[in-house]
């Protein structure tokens, strides 16, 4: 159900994000052009604007933001139902960090939800990362999504650290998952399988 996408499933994806960022941009009353001139105005150095990248809604990508993002945050994988593209997520590496890989933009159509997709994106891009030979995937949210802070908890990601700059007008929450590395003869057959592991006292 999940693969790598190839340049005739951009579209489809752009489409994919938006539409499935637009449920939270209109539940938390976020998003548009007005924050996305709010944060650069108030940001300063790379690393600000960086970091920024994460909560610049998706809702309201245009095609060279998303071009951006492919250029940029790895690999994207795609998830299809009944013929048709209902889900994506970008997964990659920190270039300074072969072992910390970082998982965005994570989308799945409202008329799709609830069916395992996001689960399975998720499965995908973990086993990716871990084959790839990293230890920890991360990934930042809305820390007012709290419906979404559960859903990964329920998934092994752990929360790590909390981000605020001026500017925002939300807080976010960045989550880790450890990536276990078995032997190969022990690991999971099921290519969809989540399997990480939080310190003992770090689950929420
Ligand atoms: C988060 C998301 C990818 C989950 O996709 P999915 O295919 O429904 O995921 P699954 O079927 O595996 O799991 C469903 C669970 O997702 C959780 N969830 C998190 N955010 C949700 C949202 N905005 N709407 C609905 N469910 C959400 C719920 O706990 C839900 O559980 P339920 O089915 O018992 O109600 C999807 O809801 C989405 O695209 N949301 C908007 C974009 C977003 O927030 N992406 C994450 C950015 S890091």
């Amino acid at each position: 159900m999940v693969r790598e996408a190839t340049p005739a499933d951009h579209g489809a994806c752009l489409g994919v994000i938006r539409r499935a960022f637009r449920t939270v941009a209109d539940d938390l009353g976020i998003g548009g052009p007005a924050v996305e001139g709010r944060l650069a105005s108030a940001l300063t150095s790379d690393a600000e604007r960086d970091i920024a990248n994460a909560p610049r809604f998706p809702a309201d990508w245009a095609e060279q933001r998303f071009a951006a993002a492919i250029a940029g945050d790895g690999t994207l994988l795609v998830a299809h139902r009944a013929g048709r593209l209902v889900g994506c997520v970008f997964v990659g590496r920190v270039p300074a960090d072969a072992a910390h890989w970082v998982l965005k933009r994570l989308a799945v159509l409202p008329d799709a939800r609830h069916l395992g997709i996001g689960r399975a994106l998720v499965g995908a891009a973990t086993e990716r990362a871990r084959r790839a030979g990293a230890t920890r995937l991360t990934l930042r949210i809305i820390a007012e999504n709290e419906v979404l802070g559960r859903w990964y908890t329920g998934l092994e990601f752990c929360r790590r650290s909390e981000l605020q700059h001026p500017g925002w007008s939300f807080t976010v929450h960045e989550y880790e998952l450890r990536l276990v590395h078995a032997p190969v003869a022990a690991r999971p057959v099921d290519p969809e399988a989540v399997a990480g592991s939080c310190e003992v006292g770090e689950r929420e």
